[in-house]
């Protein structure tokens, strides 16, 4: 795309929605009188500019662009690489009508591609998982105007609860009369009660550990975060991107006020002033009702005052990454940031933040509730308290399960009605996991058993493949993923997932070349920056060491 574009002038509507949203830079006489700083200071309106443009049109016109940078006083260069970055947004005209096939691991399997083939009013193009894959084959449309909506085809799938499930399905999402019937805000009531230090003691007792996948205790960094000095921010990660995740969207869409109660109690035992809530683009009813939750509690007072906002993606896994998800909020590219400094220190605005996965955020009213000493009972010492997994594939009843920690994946399998077909191999933890056989069945689902046997519980992924599937195709869309979404800072990164793919490529008809893969996969661990760039050979290497591929 030829940058040169500064004469370029948007419609009246591109121009209309952006005013919405960003005030002109002002000039009297000539002269500049709020730019500088003042403009640049609001460089975090740019993604939610470029978005509300892409919502509306359904592209954003060179003109739109200009508009934008004008308006904040970001290089035309900049914004347009911040633009390109999305998957969500388009830099080139596009029909009102854009359908996102999910073709990843657990759609690909059920006809998801024959979908690619049938008429649509606009465009169609794939997409990786749409953490849809408990109701699959499923598909996202993006509508100009307005109305994106997720279709699936798939039966309901099954909620298991457990104390952190058990509104979904019960309670009214949208009514906070009906939450408050259930229990709901009795959490932040006694939070209030109790004081903020209190709060942070009870769930260092409870020792819980994060949900997101790192596993960090949220009682440490929590305690780091309220020891720093304001202004503090909070973030709720639900860019939920992880193949084969979506316990965190059926929280969000069960029982948004649990959401919006947690991270209240978060912020007042942390002294964050500012709330986010990172959800994925492509989760639009969970966005919708968790912005409905956030208005709905606000206005009954509930909030005090802490500002909550929520923060729509645009279609890329990396930003759930803490340090990209930081950076995509402030305006820039979603890429990671070294570390340290830890978010703790330096996160979002360059201020300490608190960061936590939705899953792990609604274990806190029952922690405030029953206390850390009761919390930590439940599970094993190490692995505290219940555990949302994501059953999907091969198995009788997909969906959402709820178990208490240290029970073990052949428990959980059984729980969902068991193989559908004869096991060959199961993914645990996500595209980021590994797979297993069925030896592993007798596994404890704890941190430190999935540690001691060299494995990870990841993001609660556990998705079963029969002897029927095709574990070469299945590999290859895994090592596609990576190649696909890694933001291409590192080298080893960039060029190793690249690399990878193309090996696994040609071990459809030669054995692979298993040197290459080793060689990868330890520079790409020695050298990158993020997880990402860490993880992205697990599941090649644990497929070869399975003989699968
Ligand atoms: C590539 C990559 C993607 C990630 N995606 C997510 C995500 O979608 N949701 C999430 O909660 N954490 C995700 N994480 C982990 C976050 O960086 C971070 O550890 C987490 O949000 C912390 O919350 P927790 O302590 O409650 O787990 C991701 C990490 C990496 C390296
Ligand atoms: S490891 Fe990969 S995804 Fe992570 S920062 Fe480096 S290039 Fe980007």
């Amino acid at each position: 795309m030829d940058l040169r574009f500064m004469a370029d002038e948007p419609s009246a509507v591109e121009r209309a929605v952006i005013a919405r949203l960003i005030d002109p830079v002002e000039s009297r006489n000539g002269q500049v009188v709020r730019g500088g700083h003042a403009a640049r200071g609001h460089r975090h309106l740019l993604l939610p500019a470029l978005a509300a443009v892409q919502s509306e049109l359904g592209w954003v016109s060179r003109g739109a662009l200009n508009e934008i940078c004008r308006r904040l006083l970001v290089p035309p260069a900049e914004a347009y690489g911040v633009a390109s970055f999305y998957a969500l947004i388009s830099t080139d005209p596009r029909p009102a009508e854009v359908t996102h096939v999910c073709d990843d691991i657990a759609c690909r399997q059920v006809g998801g591609l024959d979908l690619l083939s049938q008429p649509s009013g606009g465009e169609v193009v794939t997409t990786p998982c749409l953490g849809q894959c408990d109701r699959r084959p499923a598909m996202f449309v993006q509508r100009a105007g307005g109305q994106d909506e997720v279709l699936v085809s798939g039966p309901p799938a099954t909620v298991h609860a457990g104390p952190l499930l058990r509104r979904v399905g019960k309670v009214d999402p949208s009514s906070l009369a009906d939450f408050r019937k259930q229990g709901g805000f009795e959490g932040l009531r006694r939070a209030q009660d109790i004081g903020a230090e209190a709060v942070v003691a009870e769930v260092k007792k409870a020792a819980l550990k994060g949900r997101g996948g790192a596993a960090f205790p949220t009682g440490v960094k929590w305690e780091a975060v309220a020891n720093e000095p304001a202004p503090r921010y909070l973030v709720c990660n639900a860019d939920e991107s992880e193949p084969g995740t979506f316990k965190d969207r059926v929280v969000m869409e069960g029982d948004p006020f649990a959401v919006i109660e947690a991270i209240t109690i978060a912020a007042f035992a942390t002294g964050c002033e500012k709330a986010y809530i990172y959800v994925r683009g492509e989760y639009p009813l969970a966005t919708s009702r968790i912005t409905a939750a956030m208005a709905a509690s606000r206005e009954a007072g509930l909030l005090g005052e802490l500002e909550i906002e929520v923060f729509r993606g645009q279609g890329a896994y990396i930003c759930g990454e803490e340090t990209a998800l930081f950076n995509s909020i402030e305006g820039f590219r979603g890429e990671p940031r070294q570390k340290p400094p830890f978010p703790a220190q330096a996160g979002l605005f360059g201020r300490p933040t608190v960061i936590n996965n939705v899953e792990t955020l609604i274990n806190i009213p029952e922690i405030v509730l029953g206390g850390g000493d009761a919390y930590a009972s439940v599970g094993t010492p190490d692995s505290t308290g219940t555990r949302l997994f994501c059953l999907s594939g091969d198995l009788a009843r997909p969906g959402t399960y709820e178990i208490e920690m240290g029970r073990t994946l052949g428990d959980l399998v059984e729980l969902a009605g068991g193989f559908a077909g004869e096991p060959k191999a199961i993914l645990l933890g996500g595209a980021a996991g590994f797979f297993v056989s069925s030896d592993y069945l007798s596994m404890p689902l704890t941190f430190e058993d999935a540690r001691a046997r060299g494995v990870t519980l990841g993001s609660g992924v556990v998705m079963a493949f029969n002897h029927d599937r095709d574990m070469h195709d299945i590999v290859r869309r895994v090592a596609r993923f990576f190649r696909d979404e890694s933001c291409g800072q590192c080298v080893p990164c960039r060029v190793g997932t690249v690399r990878i793919e193309e090996a696994v490529a040609r071990a459809r008809s030669a054995p692979i070349d298993r040197p290459l893969i080793a060689d990868l996969d330890r520079a790409m661990k020695d050298a990158s920056i993020c997880g990402l760039g860490h993880t992205a050979a697990s599941v090649v290497q644990s497929a070869m060491a399975m003989g699968l591929i």
